[in-house]
């Protein structure tokens, strides 16, 4: 028998986790202080490895999102660092076709041709400004932590987004900041141990941009899932 309380929730929070996209347009319509405390203290309730909570959050606004920006394309532009590491090379193919799926999408929605580098440049730039949001977060970890922590704060990452897109804000998750580290240290109050791991433009989204409208695919659950004894009857499986 369906439960309506259940369903509602259902339909709440599904709507909520198939409407969120990230979005590369924002309003200029600042976010108080007081909405973004609410919204970070709802996704720290995500889980961790022994509830360890090993994330920390960098949030900006104003002049230090300005200046961190300003400094960040500046970098950019110099090519001074080396390229991040956040893909290996070469990216094995069935990842990498995804990857070309995303890239030609991303172009053709931005009106861009997908062999005008300076035209590809100046919009990865856009992402230092973060997107032109006006508030910018940066995620760090203790670095001497191993891979699995990494975890615990993608799980918050997610739980920013969704939070965010319950209040109607929009967000843009950025490994591009990673590669940036040291200049992001330079503006930042960092630990000894703290090493970025990525940044989020966070804000209202700008509704009538079309680069908010771009929707990507997703790999359908029967392509990425491999379900185990699911035809077999409890009993049965649990002699297995
Ligand atoms: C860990 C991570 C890093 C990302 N880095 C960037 C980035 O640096 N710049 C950007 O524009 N989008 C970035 N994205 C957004 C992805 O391109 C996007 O999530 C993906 O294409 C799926 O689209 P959707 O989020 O709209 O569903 C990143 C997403 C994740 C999860």
């Amino acid at each position: 028998m369906s439960d309506p309380a259940i369903e509602d929730t259902t339909r709440v929070v599904d709507g909520v986790m198939r409407s969120r996209r990230s979005l590369r347009a924002f309003h200029p319509k600042s976010v108080p202080r007081e909405l973004l405390e609410a919204l970070l203290a709802v996704a720290a309730t995500a889980p961790s490895n022994s509830n360890t909570q090993p994330w920390r959050v960098h949030a900006l606004a104003g002049a230090s999102l300005q200046t961190l920006g300003d400094a960040l394309v500046a970098a950019f532009r110099e090519n001074r660092l080396p390229p991040s590491p956040h893909f290996p090379e070469p990216l094995p193919e069935e990842h990498a076709q995804r990857q070309r799926e995303f890239g030609a999408t991303y172009y053709r929605t931005l009106g861009l041709d997908i062999t005008d580098m300076p035209g590809r440049m100046r919009q990865t730039e856009r992402n230092f400004h973060f997107f032109g949001a006006p508030v910018g977060l940066i995620f760090t970890i203790d670095k001497r932590l191993a891979p699995h922590s990494w975890l615990d704060l993608g799980l918050l990452v997610q739980n920013v987004m969704i939070a965010a897109s319950a209040r109607g804000l929009g967000s843009c998750p950025q490994v591009s900041f990673a590669r940036f580290h040291p200049v992001i240290a330079q503006h930042l109050t960092l630990g000894e141990h703290e090493v970025t791991v990525c940044g989020m433009s966070l804000g209202y989204p700008e509704p009538d941009a079309p680069i908010n409208r771009m929707s990507m695919p997703r790999r359908d659950v029967r392509e990425f899932v491999s379900f185990e004894s699911f035809d077999m009857p409890p009993l049965a499986q649990a002699q297995r």
